[in-house]
């Protein structure tokens, strides 16, 4: 199968949906056909899914429940978007997937990480990027960077929640140095653009 899957990954409020604009803009204007989307959502399915996991703080939700919610929201935005837009060749823009649950629900909740991450093999049909962007950022700068709006059910999670979570991202890319690109978050949008373009340009095939 051709066709390349990239995932942004990182804490909340890091700069991943600024950057997949600009990636997915560049992309189109190479030529490449690019579907962009986010995790969790995407489908009908994932978006009423996003909508129990994030918005609804009634539910109390059990870990275990959360970390399956947000598989099964992958589940079905692999079978109905990235599986087919691969077969077609097609890059596709992966706003958050299967690293995230990883580090939120494995490092963050502290769920056993290895029945985490057999989880996702089944949940993504062993699909894994060919190239994951961390986009690292200190908890102070993700809280400040928030500081004007309201949090959602997993932001409303605390600091030493995120600090998990930071640091079980850069235990996984230290883990899988060939597959990520660890970015400075604090750096320029531009300077950060950049960098993520180059990286790419070195990666995919042209159009
Ligand atoms: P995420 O998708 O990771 O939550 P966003 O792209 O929505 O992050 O960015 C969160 C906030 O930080 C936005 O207000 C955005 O304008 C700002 N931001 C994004 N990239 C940078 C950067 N490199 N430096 C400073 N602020 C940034
Ligand atoms: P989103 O608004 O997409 O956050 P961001 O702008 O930071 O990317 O919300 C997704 C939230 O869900 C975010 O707090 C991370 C969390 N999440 C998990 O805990 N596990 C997962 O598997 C995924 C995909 C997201």
């Amino acid at each position: 199968m051709s066709g390349m899957l990239i995932s942004l990954e990182g804490i909340d409020g890091s700069g991943k949906s600024t950057q997949a604009d600009r990636l997915l803009n560049h992309l189109r204007a190479a030529g490449h056909t690019v579907t962009r989307v986010r995790e969790p959502g995407s489908t009908g399915l994932s978006e009423a899914i996003r909508g129990m996991l994030l918005e609804h703080t009634d539910l109390n939700l059990s870990d275990r429940a959360e970390a399956m919610l947000f598989s099964a929201a992958r589940a079905q935005l692999v079978d109905e978007v990235i599986l087919p837009a691969l077969s077609r060749s097609e890059v596709i823009i992966c706003d958050r997937f299967s690293d995230s649950t990883i580090a939120y629900q494995g490092y963050g909740r502290e769920l056993p990480l290895e029945q985490i991450s057999n989880t996702q093999e089944l949940v993504t049909r062993g699909l894994v990027p060919s190239v994951s962007i961390l986009f690292d950022l200190s908890v102070a700068d993700s809280l400040a960077r928030r500081a004007e709006s309201d949090d959602d059910r997993m932001e409303a999670a605390g600091a030493a929640f995120l600090e998990r979570v930071r640091n079980g991202y850069l235990a996984l890319a230290a883990k899988d140095a060939q597959r990520w690109l660890v970015v400075d978050a604090t750096g320029s949008i531009e300077h950060i653009s950049g960098e993520i373009i180059a990286h790419v340009e070195s990666r995919i095939e042209r159009p």
